[in-house]
């Protein structure tokens, strides 16, 4: 089998690692890729929203299945191409990845299906949304509809900030055409959580639950980012929550979707806050693997099983085994940033990272390039994740951090506390 894994992040690495592992006798290919994933195989030098020259490479290499990391080339239709050009795939059309690239149309999915979500409404224009806000009481969250990379959503402490943010994305086009229609909606408190889940568009099978970290900063300060870290399982996700997930949440929005005339095909992710009361809300979904969430979720999963069940979601005629797949192990993915990330990240040092990587930790490459020296260089705001495995998430954690440690690189800006609610849970029990 000759398989295509698109994108060239973290998430694209910890993939291309798995499917190594799940299809030994597979060949890979990454595109664009990184160092990291040049260590699985093949890469091309194709950016990942080239979507003309993916398919023609797919075509060229004669690739069997292709994996889309990134949400970009799934909401510009590469799935959509690559099945016309008669290739498998695994991700969503499209249409369906509206799910993710239309916060607007998510909410009028959640609506329609009866999933919990914040109270919102959406706005092209800023009048009535500037009414809106003052009808309403803060805290709001002003999101752009469109994908904005992370940065898309602002939580607003007053009326005031919530009309500038509206007006900053509304009038003064300050994220582009990802702003150019508005979700206004209420602020909900609780504790967030991933759940992923695999998808022919009517089963699910639900992967192990994971916590990412957005903020910059120990103890959850300073600025959002795309995610400093991940941990996984997580046991706030108990069995019984993650069924009404899969009732409340996965169930009726795959059925909607389907109803639409648009199925959805590949990994559904739902962003949730659980609420005090245990319900879980929808602040968002995403149409692909998270980042870093996969690089911590992939390592556990059993040995087999994603790979088989990808390839059999592309091709059709999927039958899971288990509605769950468990976790084998606890794991702990600490990203290693650039200083200045997430405004302005300091390119170009060299990094150093260990002859022999220790047992029970791994190294996913996210921002790194080789110069024509061969030297290892920082190339973006998050340049690698380490992922440490254990028996518990505690000790996940440490293997990581003595990683972390051990790796070098001018202005290395890292999270030392991935996981604290996990080891809070485990302290007070
Ligand atoms: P989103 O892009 O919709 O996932 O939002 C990014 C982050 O903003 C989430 O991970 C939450 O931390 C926060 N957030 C978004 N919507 C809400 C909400 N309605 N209430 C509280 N926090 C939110
Ligand atoms: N870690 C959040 C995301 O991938 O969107």
């Amino acid at each position: 089998m000759r398989v295509l894994v698109v994108g060239g992040g973290g998430r694209e690495h910890a993939l291309c690692w798995a499917l190594q592992r799940d299809l030994p006798d597979a060949t890979l290919f990454a595109a664009p890729g990184n160092p990291g994933t040049a260590r699985h195989g093949s890469n091309l030098r194709i950016p990942a929203t080239a979507v003309h020259d993916l398919v023609a490479a797919a075509v060229e290499h004669k690739i069997d299945l292709t994996v889309v990391g990134p949400e970009a080339p799934l909401a510009a239709g590469l799935v959509d191409r690559l099945r016309a050009a008669g290739r498998a795939v695994f991700g969503p059309t499209q249409a369906a990845a509206r799910l993710e690239s239309s916060k607007a149309f998510a909410k009028d999915v959640m609506r329609r299906a009866g999933v919990a979500t914040a109270a919102s409404h959406g706005f092209t224009e800023l009048p009535p949304a500037l009414a809106y806000i003052a009808r309403h009481a803060v805290p709001l969250v002003v999101k752009a509809s469109g994908l904005a990379g992370g940065k898309g959503a602002v939580i607003c402490a007053t009326r005031d900030e919530a009309a500038a943010s509206a007006r900053a994305m509304l009038a003064d086009g300050r994220l582009g055409d990802a702003g150019r229609e508005i979700v206004i909606e209420q602020f909900l408190e609780g504790e967030e959580l991933s759940v992923l889940a695999l998808t022919d568009g009517e089963q699910v099978q639900i992967l192990p639950a994971a916590q990412d970290h957005k903020r910059l900063g120990d103890g959850d300060t300073g600025p959002n980012t795309g995610g400093m870290g991940a941990y996984c399982p997580v046991s706030l996700a108990t069995e019984e929550l993650i069924e009404r997930v899969r009732r409340e949440v996965l169930v009726p929005t795959l059925r909607e979707m389907a109803a639409r005339g648009t199925p959805y095909q590949g990994v559904l992710y739902a962003g949730l806050m659980i609420a005090a009361d245990g319900t879980p809300y929808v602040l968002e979904f995403n149409c692909r693997f998270g980042d870093p969430e996969a690089q911590a979720l992939l390592p556990v999963l059993p040995p087999g099983a994603l790979g088989g069940a990808l390839a059999a979601i592309a091709t059709g005629g999927w039958r899971p085994e288990r509605p769950t797949l468990p976790a084998a192990r606890a794991a702990v993915c600490t990203v290693l940033a650039a200083r200045g990330y997430p405004d302005q990240p300091e390119v170009g040092a060299a990094i150093v990272l260990p002859e022999e990587p220790p047992a029970d930790a791994l190294v996913f490459h996210a921002g790194t390039y080789r110069d024509p020296d061969g030297t290892l260089r920082v190339h973006g705001g998050r340049v690698l994740g380490v992922t440490g495995l254990g028996d518990t998430v505690a000790e996940a954690a440490a293997r990581g951090a003595a990683l972390c440690e051990r790796i070098s690189f001018q202005g290395k800006t890292w999270r030392r506390d991935i996981g604290w609610r996990e080891l809070q849970r485990a302290g007070a029990a």
